[in-house]
């Protein structure tokens, strides 16, 4: 079967063009599986025309604040509300499930104890879907159906699989999920389930699934929506734009993210480097990447081969969402992490308990993936690269209940053998009583607790 190229009919090509991150190369299409076809390199999208210097940083901040208003679809979308620096679809092609516009929370207790004075949240667990994956899927889902693909396809840790089932529905496609086999949380499975996906558990990892899954979409006419998709990428810059808007366009000193395969946070990169050459900021922040000290491919990368070379591992950690030990997005991700003088650190399976439960204390609550952007801010602060007075934004990637088996078995003291540094755990667990139905036993539950 001949692989169907991602030129649409409809789509305004001339706006954006794919770019080869190894050699340069320029084209208007690409193929499915979103290599260059002269060094088999990732594709990203660039916007020529913005050479011309039309965006001026003050037009396109008054654009976006003042769509706030607005009630049309594509106005009401925090990914589409950022359109003038995505690739350009007609508003009535959008496929959104009003994704974005998600809150930034100050987190004033973990400030403390990290040893910072601002310390805020940007919670992208209050997706749709509950995770960011729905600001890259908003955009890569339209643009498979306006190329007219009947199946779009991905292989996931759950959180991907989720967000494309649901995407895929919106838009009246068909969907295949590739999870590894007993690696992913129920709750993201039930999603794919409900949505309607093709759900294949595979006797294998995320590593293997993805792999795969590039040779599927080379055989077969199912568009391939993971991040080595970059108009994936395009949707979760948006993150950025938002951020720096509900910020006043002052930008943090840190952005931390968790790094699985790596696509967020080179679209986070992307869009921080974007904003700076189009005037929208005039500082950087520095972008750090976090990894599970099991799952730490891009930590030895860099360490080991100063980013010239993957390192693949073998990956094992409970944060499940971020259990990849060859990440495709690799260069990208070491690319911005060099750009804006970031730092790409490790965390243990303890310290993302920890955090995850430091989080979940100020009410906010995030999934094991998430909480890894704590820890490692604590790290980077030990380490003296985030300096005491500095202002720092964690990203938090999946919301609470994306993996409630976690979160049980953190509380009942299930989680992990007490050795390992994991008595430090025990102040923090909260584990359900089981009662007579009397109320003397609640009332005794109560006096108890008021005295802890
Ligand atoms: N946090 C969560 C909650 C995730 O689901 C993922 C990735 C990451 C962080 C890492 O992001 O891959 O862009 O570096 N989940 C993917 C999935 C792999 O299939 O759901 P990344």
């Amino acid at each position: 079967m001949p692989s169907p190229s991602v030129s649409a009919p409809g789509v305004r090509q001339k706006t954006f063009c794919f770019r080869c991150i190894g050699c340069a190369n320029l084209t208007e299409t690409a193929q499915q599986d979103f290599r260059c076809a002269q060094c088999r390199d990732l594709l990203e999208i660039v916007y020529p025309a913005w050479k011309e210097g039309k965006l001026g940083p003050e037009t396109l901040k008054s654009a976006w604040q003042a769509r706030r208003l607005s009630s049309k679809p594509e106005d009401l979308s925090g990914v589409w509300r950022f359109r003038d620096l995505l690739p350009l679809v007609e508003p009535e092609q959008v496929i959104s499930l009003r994704e974005g516009n998600t809150p930034l929370y100050e987190l004033s207790q973990c400030a403390r104890i990290a040893g910072v004075p601002r310390l805020f949240a940007k919670h992208q667990g209050m997706n749709p879907t509950g995770s960011f994956k729905d600001t890259g899927m908003t955009v890569a889902a339209t643009f498979a159906q306006r190329a007219g693909f009947k199946w779009v396809a991905c292989a996931s840790t759950g959180n991907t699989s989720a967000s494309m089932a649901a995407y895929a529905a919106r838009g009246g496609m068909r969907s295949l999920v590739l999870v590894p086999e007993g690696k992913i949380s129920w709750s993201k499975l039930s999603q794919a389930l409900d949505y309607g996906a093709v759900t294949c558990q595979l006797r294998t990892d995320f590593d293997g699934c993805l792999r795969l899954l590039q040779e599927l979409v080379l055989r077969a006419p199912v568009y391939q929506l993971n991040s080595i998709n970059p108009f994936r990428l395009e949707g979760q810059k948006t993150l950025a734009f938002e951020l720096l808007e509900q910020m006043d366009w002052n930008p943090p000193d840190h952005i931390i993210v968790p790094g699985g395969n790596l696509g967020n946070s080179s679209a986070i990169g992307k869009a921080l480097v974007e904003m700076r050459d189009l005037g929208l900021i005039l500082r950087l922040p520095k972008l750090s990447v976090i990894q599970a000290d099991g799952a730490n491919a891009l930590v030895r990368t860099i360490r080991e081969t100063a980013g010239k070379k993957l390192v693949s591992v073998a990956p094992e950690t409970r944060a499940t969402a971020i259990r990849i030990g060859n990440p495709a997005s690799w260069k990208k991700a070491a690319h911005v992490i060099e750009a804006t003088g970031g730092a790409c650190e490790q965390v243990s399976e303890v310290e993302i308990a920890q955090a995850k439960a430091e989080i979940g204390a100020e009410g906010i609550g995030c999934e094991p993936a998430s909480a890894v952007t704590l820890a490692g801010l604590k790290k980077l602060v030990e380490l003296g690269f985030v300096k005491p007075r500095e202002t720092v934004v964690l990203v938090l990637t999946g919301n609470l209940l994306k993996d409630p088996d976690y979160t049980i078995e953190f509380h009942r003291g299930e989680l992990m053998a007490e050795g390992d540094g994991a008595r430090s755990l025990v102040p923090l667990r909260h584990a359900p009583i089981v009662l007579d139905a009397t109320l003397d036993a609640v009332m005794r539950t109560l006096e108890r607790n008021e005295k802890s």
